[in-house]
């Protein structure tokens, strides 16, 4: 079973996990850096990390378009479900066995109001492990936290960070969270979508490489991985 990586800009990513295909936090119209627009991408399943506009994104018309199951947080489901959604309610600590693997919810340390400034609950990371044993880390949008070294040690072959700084870890905390991580890959995001989340990628890479054993890839927006 083959599992395909695509970043599409900013925090936005899609999972292909063998016939069944992933978008979490599906943010494309209005995204500055999104490589498609929504109307372009489908979804058996949507996961978002919180509540926050970029990360819901268009969560409602492709799911609404292609019939996608929504997991996230149990508040963030409530607020689909008004929404005629279908919905897999979860919660941090919490893991679930889908068709493309375990899935479990993370902490992570940040904001999660939803668009209408309804209640979105505590905002979360995931922690993936495919069918084929791919272990793989969405942070989502968070600081840094000492508990990143559990994450690690369930052996990541790759993490999704936020390197942009201001609303998340910037390029510091970022390479610290690597050190506590330890994931074989890391693919840096949240950054460079708006002028205030401006970062070097590549300088990150330099540091990452010649303090960790971990290797950095630094995707363009549209960009795919195969794990
Ligand atoms: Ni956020
Ligand atoms: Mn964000």
């Amino acid at each position: 079973m083959d599992t395909i990586y695509t970043w599409y800009g900013h925090a936005t990513h899609g999972l292909k996990v063998g016939k069944h295909q992933l978008l979490i936090d599906p943010y494309f119209n209005g995204n500055p850096a999104a490589s498609q627009k929504a109307e372009e991408v489908s979804a058996d399943f949507i996961l978002i990390t919180h509540g926050h506009g970029d990360h819901v994104g268009d969560t409602l018309e492709i799911a609404k378009r292609c019939d996608s199951l929504c997991i996230s947080n149990s508040e963030i489901c409530a607020w689909l479900r008004k929404q005629k959604l279908t919905t897999h309610a979860m919660h941090i600590g919490g893991g679930h066995e889908f068709p493309f693997g375990y899935l479990k919810l993370t902490q992570a340390l940040h904001g999660s109001p939803l668009p209408d400034g309804g209640y979105g609950g505590n905002p979360a990371g995931f922690l993936l492990n495919t069918p084929d044993n791919k272990k793989i880390y969405f942070a989502g949008d968070t600081g840094l936290f000492g508990d990143m070294k559990l994450i690690g040690d369930e052996g990541l072959d790759l993490a999704l960070l936020p390197i942009g700084d201001n609303y998340t870890m910037g390029p510091d905390d970022a390479l610290l969270a690597v050190k506590l991580l330890r994931p074989k890959k890391v693919i840096p995001t949240h950054y460079n979508t708006w002028e205030l989340l401006s970062q070097d990628p590549f300088a990150w890479k330099e540091r990452i490489e010649a303090e960790t054993e971990t290797e950095v890839l630094v995707l363009n927006p549209g960009e795919s991985l195969a794990l």
